[in-house]
């Protein structure tokens, strides 16, 4: 449970795109992508989001990437600067985080700057109450929903919001939406495009980044899609041209028939649907536990993550990851103090009977840790 790999079938359409498809390996593929990719996408989002027409041109708003993480990191070389207004850049990363979102702010010289996701604001960050000096130096800010590790997921207003500061500070937002599919029951997590265009922001400071790693449980095909405005994304293509590696033609082409196939995913989240039930069925009460309402993490409070991992690898064979390896202490928040010190984080990828005792065993610790707290209030 330490590893967010989807385990799920991969889609039989898959494995028959890439086999007819075999020739294109023959060519050097374009870094846009083929027409066909770039509409099916478009054709996605537009779909997905209730996005107007026309408010993307997936000729110019769209580019292919090898999955999620490498467009992330690139964005910020090809967007950020290394000083805004005269100072140090700042790029805004929700903390805990996904490693790369630091790496990428490290590499063009700026400062990652570590903003809580805590239970008190919904498990997001709150960036719109940054002081304005570090809002007018901040040149990105990373942004995910649903969340890795919580499972938080932000609402449209809270989304159009952190769109609307990326306008008015003058930087840009990347919506982080790889788990964009995965969710309980209920309405489907909104997206930062939506948001944007409800409240009325230029695309040029929105880009969302999604792929099919997680959507078509398919990690090792290293597909995934950047779309926002045209200007940043003609300035990663520009970066692409010289530094990336384009995703290969018939990658393009399976891409294609995934992005257009909802079949798949729709079977891909009942089966998360089962897990999401037995989760709630074997932790649901227990101090500790809320019920994620996106992706596949559980994050759970267990007072001590990384001591309550090594328990439960060594008495019982579970294995999970410390939330402090996923946060960062930064000394301009909650005293410096790792948010995720006092979490594990288990990911529901396993089918059902290899997860129940991993869940089974962090109920005991769970309900050990309940007991405690009554003693000690006793
Ligand atoms: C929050 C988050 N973003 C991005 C990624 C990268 O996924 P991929 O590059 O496979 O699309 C992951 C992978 O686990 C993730 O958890």
């Amino acid at each position: 449970m330490s590893i967010g790999e989807p385990r799920h079938p991969m889609p039989d359409l898959l494995h028959e795109s890439l086999a007819r498809h075999g020739a294109g390996y023959a060519k050097y593929p374009p870094i846009d992508g083929t027409p066909g990719f770039r509409a099916a996408v478009g054709d996605w989002l537009a779909a997905r989001y209730a996005l107007p027409e026309g408010t993307l041109d997936p000729d110019r708003s769209i580019l292919p990437l090898n999955g999620t993480r490498e467009g992330l990191f690139m964005a910020v070389m090809a967007l950020a600067p290394s000083t805004k207004n005269g100072e140090r850049a700042a790029v805004l990363i929700p903390n805990p985080f996904y490693q790369c979102y630091a790496a990428a702010a490290l590499a063009v010289g700026a400062e990652p700057v570590f903003v809580p996701a805590l239970a008190e604001n919904g498990w997001l960050p709150d960036y719109a109450s940054l002081p304005e000096d570090l809002l007018a130096r901040t040149a990105f800010a990373f942004y995910c929903s649903p969340s890795n590790p919580q499972g938080a997921v932000a609402s449209r207003e809270r989304l159009g919001g952190i769109a609307a500061l990326a306008e008015q500070y003058d930087f840009i937002v990347g919506f982080d939406e790889c788990y964009s599919e995965i969710y309980p029951d209920g309405p489907p997590p909104p997206g930062g495009l939506e948001a944007a265009v409800a409240e009325g922001v230029s695309l040029d400071h929105v880009l969302v980044f999604n792929s099919l790693s997680k959507r078509s449980n398919a990690p090792g095909l290293r597909s995934g899609f950047v779309a926002g405005g045209e200007g940043p994304i003609q300035a990663m293509k520009r970066l692409r041209a010289y530094a990336g590696a384009p995703s290969p033609l018939p990658v393009l082409h399976t891409a294609e028939a995934l992005w257009r196939d909802e079949a798949h995913v729709t079977a891909s989240r009942a089966l998360y649907r089962e897990k999401f039930a037995l989760a709630d069925d074997m932790l649901g009460g227990l101090p500790g536990y809320t019920a994620p309402r996106g992706g596949f993490f559980l994050w759970l409070d267990v007072g001590d993550g990384e001591a309550t991992t090594v328990t439960l690898w060594r008495e019982r064979g579970v294995r999970v990851l410390p939330g402090a390896y996923l946060g960062r202490g930064d000394p301009r928040f909650i005293d410096g103090t790792n948010p995720g010190s006092r979490f594990i984080r288990a990911a529901l990828v396993e089918p059902p009977d290899t997860l129940r005792p991993g869940l089974a065993a962090i109920a005991d610790i769970l309900g050990a840790q309940a007991r405690h707290s009554v003693e000690a209030t006793a």
